[in-house]
């Protein structure tokens, strides 16, 4: 077991060094984020993106995010408007990414962005994935780092346990603060949450003084995140359950069985913004206890609820 995590590397200036060589060298590497750990690579490079879709098993109809360090940086590859510079402004960096028209002189790969005449755009904030961008002079294409349509991972030992040494750098990050992917909004109309994360749709229309839409019922799959069966576990997920069946793994919310064998509280005290950062952990900590089902109880749909409940609809699909 004494070399299993020999991939991960903790964070300092000559790890930070060997990282930026291995992406300038066209390798993919694994990142911490405030969200959720990535898979990055050279964004202007098609053999880095070709790498990561490779590794993950993504389909290439998939976009992925493009990772800056700031505005400056960006505006090479996408048209901005009033509305990102209103949430930049205010969420930036941060867990949000904007979708937004691609410059046709843009540099980003045609493949990183599925073909489309659209680009998904984020800022991240973790100081790790900070410091790397500082220092490269090409965006980041990353996407979550777990193979395609499973758990995303919130350490680096998780990303360690998905990818094996196929990853030859993980640099570490600790476990990630929020826990759950960056809400993504399209931009280029009027705007519409795609994926609803830690920062709240209300807060967002507070910002931009309108309504905005989101449709969790979606019938036309518009982005990968919005696929049905995502988020997966590997064994079966039931929700809104009333009733623990006895022997499968139940998730609830509060104190109410305490630390009884078989219940996972996501939040003793009932914050969601909580029970988010700690739902992929707990799923990952269930599989690895051996349970065969996990039963999770109703969560309410408010603030950061309506995130978890889009991540457990979907890995309740598999
Ligand atoms: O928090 C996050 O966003 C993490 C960290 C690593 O930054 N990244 C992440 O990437 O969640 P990924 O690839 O797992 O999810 C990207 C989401 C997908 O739902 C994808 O469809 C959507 O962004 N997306 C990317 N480009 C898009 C585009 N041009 N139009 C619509 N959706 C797009
Ligand atoms: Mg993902």
């Amino acid at each position: 077991m004494k070399n299993s995590y020999s991939n991960i590397f903790a964070f300092n200036k000559k790890n930070l060094k060997k990282t930026i060589r291995s992406l300038n060298n066209g390798s993919i590497v694994g990142l911490p984020t405030e969200t959720v750990y990535g898979l990055g690579g050279n964004a202007y490079s098609k053999n880095s993106i070709q790498k990561i879709f490779k590794i993950k098993k993504r389909p290439l109809t998939n976009p992925l995010i493009i990772h800056y360090f700031d505005i400056q940086s960006a505006i090479k590859d996408v048209e901005i408007n009033k509305n990102f510079k209103k949430l930049y402004r205010k969420f930036c960096p941060g867990p949000i990414t904007f979708i937004l028209k691609k410059k046709p002189k843009s540099k980003v790969h045609t493949i990183a962005s599925a073909q489309l005449d659209t680009l998904a755009v984020r800022f991240p904030k973790h100081k790790v994935i900070r410091a790397i961008l500082k220092k490269i002079n090409y965006p980041l294409a990353m996407p979550s780092a777990n193979m395609s349509s499973k758990l995303s991972p919130v350490n680096s030992r998780d990303v360690c346990e998905e990818f094996k040494k196929k990853v030859k750098i993980i640099l570490d990050g600790k476990q990630c603060k929020i826990g759950i992917e960056s809400t993504v909004i399209d931009l280029t109309k009027h705007p519409k949450i795609l994926r609803p994360g830690i920062i709240p749709k209300k807060l967002i229309e507070k910002i931009l003084k309108s309504k905005i839409y989101y449709k969790s019922k979606n019938k036309k799959i518009v982005s990968p995140g919005m696929m049905k069966k995502h988020y997966s576990p590997g064994i079966p997920v039931l929700i809104n359950q009333k009733k623990h069946d006895g022997k499968s793994a139940f998730i609830y919310i509060g104190n109410k069985y305490k630390d009884k064998k078989g219940f996972f509280t996501l939040s003793k005290k009932f914050d969601l913004k909580i029970a988010a950062s700690n739902l992929y952990k707990t799923l990952r900590l269930i599989r690895k206890q051996g349970y065969k089902k996990i039963q999770i109880s109703k969560i309410p749909c408010v603030g950061p609820g309506i995130a978890i409940n889009d991540r457990i609809k979907r890995a309740s699909k598999s």
